[in-house]
């Protein structure tokens, strides 16, 4: 461990949902890999004994984290502590005081809801938890709007420098996402294309064949276009658009992707289709009439050298046919030479999951010789995973040691909330839509001229 390692794990939110599903399997793969050898503290309001928080650790293995690997199981419990209290209370943060004991730099990782921000960091500065090297980690969503981001930096920034400041956006932990800005930027084949000069449009597709999964009383006053498309989607935009960074160090990256950001005008309501799954209204923790929607298509534009006149879209929702989330730059069509043949589109296609792919489509003459051309895929890599970091293996890797490179900047936050905050307020139609369905028939209103790509992903 260097001196830019955080020497101690606090964690907020340590019986909730998210520590359950992400946090504790994280945290074993952490063990596992040799990357995590700190005191981790776990933080939660529910009157627990450090017993029951290892019952529950044990819990979230064997249903999220691939089981219990025994040796690392027996690390996990002999690092974590357990502090018991309300976040309003100063008891709860001298008993943390005392548990930091010798940590100098601690990570305080905050897996609660924005609206207990405030109250933490306060406490935690009035403890004196906030000196020197400490970080802070939040969790999305970092706002619900422009103003309300605003708000919450400025709450972070006073006790902690934007350097010390993680917020977390787990899809840039994804390894798919990732390779996307490698791939662009170590190959001359790809970028010798990646312009407006051969580029025709751009759409990224997130569907998921499921609906809220009884986290109604979360997604409800979110919906699509907070939940995914304004966090995860513009940052596989962002790693798409983006120019080649002046160097590898953090800021020079995230420089680019502000930059991506800023050629990015506000949607108008004529560029996003917002629709809503018949059944959601009947979903626990829905309110009554609720005009949330659980699926948007959006198109944008990019006022910059290299996307002047490039459509980009975006469609996302739940209870669609498929899980999976792609991307498919379609590329402008060559002159018909062959008559009888209207060359199609080739294209390129990255898959971030169900699993890794990244193709070229390209026109070829057809089985049957008939002249008429058919699409092959030359397939550039096909990854199916294996002993690689699950997303908040990585986020938390990189949070403990100082690797701001996969978290959201402050000024990209704004930014990616200017863009879609006049559409979120201009309360634009929620169309109803069939579960199973690729979302209401006014997506087409926004649909890329080369149509929609469906996945070919077997359900
Ligand atoms: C979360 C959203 O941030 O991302 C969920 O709140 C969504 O609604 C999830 O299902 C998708 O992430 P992943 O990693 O499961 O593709």
């Amino acid at each position: 461990m260097n001196d830019t390692h955080s020497d101690a794990l606090v964690f907020f939110g340590a019986t909730g949902d998210l520590a359950h599903k992400k946090i504790f399997p994280a945290l074993q793969a952490m063990i596992k890999r040799g990357t995590l050898s700190v005191p981790v503290i776990g933080v939660a309001k529910a009157g627990w004994s450090i017993e029951q928080l290892r019952e529950r650790a044990r819990d979230s293995l064997e249903k999220h984290g691939g089981g219990v690997d025994p040796e690392a199981f027996a690390k996990l419990t002999s690092l974590l502590s357990y502090v018991d209290g309300d976040y309003a209370d100063p008891a709860t943060f001298q008993a943390l005081r005392k548990l930091l004991d010798g940590a100098h730099r601690p990570a305080h990782y905050l897996a609660i809801p924005p609206s207990l921000f405030g109250k933490v960091v306060e406490q935690l500065a009035q403890a004196g938890c906030t000196q020197g090297g400490t970080r802070v980690v939040v969790e999305k969503p970092f706002g619900r709007d422009l103003q309300s981001a605003r708000a919450l930096n400025q709450i972070l920034l006073g006790s902690f420098d934007e350097e010390h400041i993680f917020r977390i956006d787990h899809y840039l932990g994804k390894r798919p996402v990732h390779n996307m800005v490698f791939f662009r930027f170590t190959n001359a084949l790809l970028e010798a294309f990646w312009n407006r000069d051969y580029i025709k449009s751009v759409q990224i597709t997130m569907a998921e064949n499921f609906g809220i999964q009884g986290r109604g009383a979360f997604y409800d006053p979110i919906g699509t276009v907070r939940d995914v498309v304004q966090n995860h989607l513009f940052q596989v935009l962002a790693n798409l658009a983006m120019e080649p960074p002046a160097r590898t160090d953090s800021e020079s990256i995230r420089d680019e992707k502000v930059k991506v950001l800023k050629a990015i005008p506000a949607v108008t309501p004529t560029d996003l289709v917002r629709g809503q799954f018949r059944g959601y209204l009947d979903e626990p923790g829905v309110a009554a009439g609720s005009r949330t929607e659980t699926f948007a298509a959006l198109r944008l534009s990019l006022d910059n050298w290299r996307w002047q006149g490039v459509p980009f879209y975006i469609r996302s929702g739940k209870s669609l046919p498929v899980t999976c989330t792609e991307v498919v730059a379609h590329l402008r069509r060559p002159p018909a030479v062959y008559p009888g043949c209207t060359p199609q589109h080739d294209y390129f296609r990255f898959r971030i999951s169900p699993q890794n792919e990244m193709a070229i489509g390209l026109n070829v003459m057809d089985d049957a010789e008939l002249g008429i051309g058919q699409t092959n895929e030359l397939l550039a890599s096909r990854h199916e995973g294996g002993n690689e970091m699950d997303a908040y293996e990585r986020v938390l890797t990189d949070a403990m040691s100082g690797d701001r490179t996969l978290f959201a900047r402050e000024d990209y936050v704004e930014e990616a909330w200017r863009i879609v905050d006049p559409v979120l307020k201009a309360d634009t139609p929620v169309h109803s839509y069939e579960p199973g369905s690729w979302g209401p028939p006014q997506t087409s209103q926004v649909a890329p001229p080369e149509g929609w790509y469906d996945p070919n992903v077997s359900v």
